[in-house]
């Protein structure tokens, strides 16, 4: 028999699609080892506060103890019995210590006990992003490192632009990711841990008078209990970080996705990080770099469903934010496995250089080289600009390259081309030596 944690009031049993809608302890039960963290910091309190005995307090301790064991081993469905984790584990104590666990319920709410609880799971799961945060960083650098002097050539509208060292490439996803971190590190420091709220009004027991600090590293007695039952800022902090996050990854996704077509042939993905096609044998596809993509999709969804969920919402709790647990453990959880696969993946990326270093060869990957040249020598850069403009177009028009027009021809655009020096310019290494503003 499941016991509601408030079936007095009721004269007749719930209705069976009541409980099914209601129900969250198909996914909540993933808080459940935080939520006894919580109730042993309880405990405590009302041992304090003179509620409990020091006995009874070490029977609730104990039995609280042994329950968070038993819980490893349970699976968790639609069919468990118990509306919540929180109920499940208030009757999983009435089953072992009798009469005496009918008293860990003084002075406090599922209210309180499910904010505090997804914040020390959100805490955890954090601080395991954080460390695969570094994790992929460091591949990404192993990467960088591995082909430290190739040089590839940069888009802007993914047309040719300029060419650019891969190292630099790279480091500036790291770039991305580091901040990244750090939006995740300012919400772990930040998030306060509270207890004390009871359902909203606080409650009989003044939590601060028992320095909850000393019971517990870092929580503290709610200085607004409206507040503390009603946040989830938090919530909406985490999955507006992990947003941000996917949407780098999925950008990374998208270089890696169009490097690695036939078309631009700039890179080879390990065979372990692909899949194949049930119908064309040929096909090598690079589909969890698509799935990378597509997952920023979910992650935003998740910030905007909880974003939603809460505008409008008087205070204090209502029970529209027990919908706040499946973005929230689904943003983390993509997030992470979008990381660790990653990182394996970046590990057997292979560059081809020959290919590249064909791309390379495209003359005006080089033009504003030209210009500056041409600015070096004294020509004001919208002339520069409009000479080499016009020196790209006949070059075009007459499929010659400007590496191999005669000295006439080059100082019929302008008197200061000098052949010699010109061709100097379409070199890879001499146009990314010339540019200074990338830290290295
Ligand atoms: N499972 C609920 C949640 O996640 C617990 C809170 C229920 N509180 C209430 N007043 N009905 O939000």
């Amino acid at each position: 028999m499941n016991k509601k944690l408030w079936g007095g009031r009721f004269s007749k049993k719930t209705n069976a699609l009541v409980e099914d809608f209601t129900k969250s302890i198909h996914y909540d039960y993933k808080i459940g080892q935080c939520d006894i963290l919580g109730s042993i910091i309880h405990v405590q309190i009302l041992e304090k506060a003179k509620y409990l005995n020091h006995e009874e307090a070490i029977k609730l301790i104990n039995g609280l103890k042994s329950i968070h064991e038993k819980m490893k081993s349970v699976k968790f469905s639609m069919n468990c019995p118990a509306e919540d984790i929180h109920s499940w584990i208030q009757n999983e104590l009435q089953k072992k210590l009798g009469n005496i666990a009918k008293k860990l319920h003084t002075a406090r709410s599922r209210n309180d006990q499910v904010v505090f609880s997804t914040k020390v799971y959100a805490l955890t799961e954090l601080k395991k992003i954080t460390i695969e945060v570094d994790n992929f960083l460091y591949a990404l650098e192993v990467l960088a490192d591995r082909n430290k002097d190739l040089i590839i050539p940069g888009y802007t509208h993914l047309q040719h632009a300029q060419p650019v060292y891969l190292k630099d490439y790279l480091n500036a996803y790291a770039r991305m990711l580091k901040r990244d971190k750090n939006r995740l590190n300012f919400i772990f420091n930040n998030l306060e841990l509270t207890l004390g709220s009871g359902a909203l009004a606080g409650t009989p027991i003044d939590a601060r008078n028992y320095n909850l600090k000393a019971i517990a590293l870092q929580v503290e007695a709610t200085s607004n209990s409206l507040d503390s039952v009603s946040d989830r800022d938090f919530v909406i902090e985490i999955l507006s970080a992990l947003s941000i996050q996917g949407m780098h990854l999925s950008r990374l996704a998208e270089d890696f996705i169009i490097w690695s077509t036939q078309e631009f042939g700039f890179i080879e993905l390990d065979d372990s990080f692909c899949t194949g096609s049930s119908l064309m044998p040929q096909k090598k596809n690079p589909d969890i770099l698509e799935l990378i993509r597509g997952y920023a999709g979910r992650l935003y969804g998740n910030l905007v469903s909880v974003l939603t969920m809460m505008k409008g919402l008087s205070l204090t709790y209502n029970r529209d934010m027990q919908l706040d647990k499946e973005p929230l453990f689904n943003s983390l959880e993509i997030a992470s496995s979008e990381l660790k696969v990653l990182a394996g993946m970046l590990r057997g990326v292979k560059f081809n250089k020959e290919r590249i270093e064909e791309r390379l060869a495209d003359e005006s990957l080089y033009a504003t080289d030209l210009v500056y040249y041409l600015v070096d020598k004294g020509v004001a850069f919208e002339d520069a600009h409009a000479i080499v403009g016009k020196l790209v177009r006949y070059s075009l028009d007459n499929k010659m390259l400007i590496k191999t027009m005669p000295d006439s021809l080059l100082r019929s655009f302008s008197q200061k081309l000098v052949k010699g020096q010109v061709v100097k310019l379409f070199s890879p290494l001499a146009s990314v030596k010339a540019k200074k503003s990338i830290k290295r």
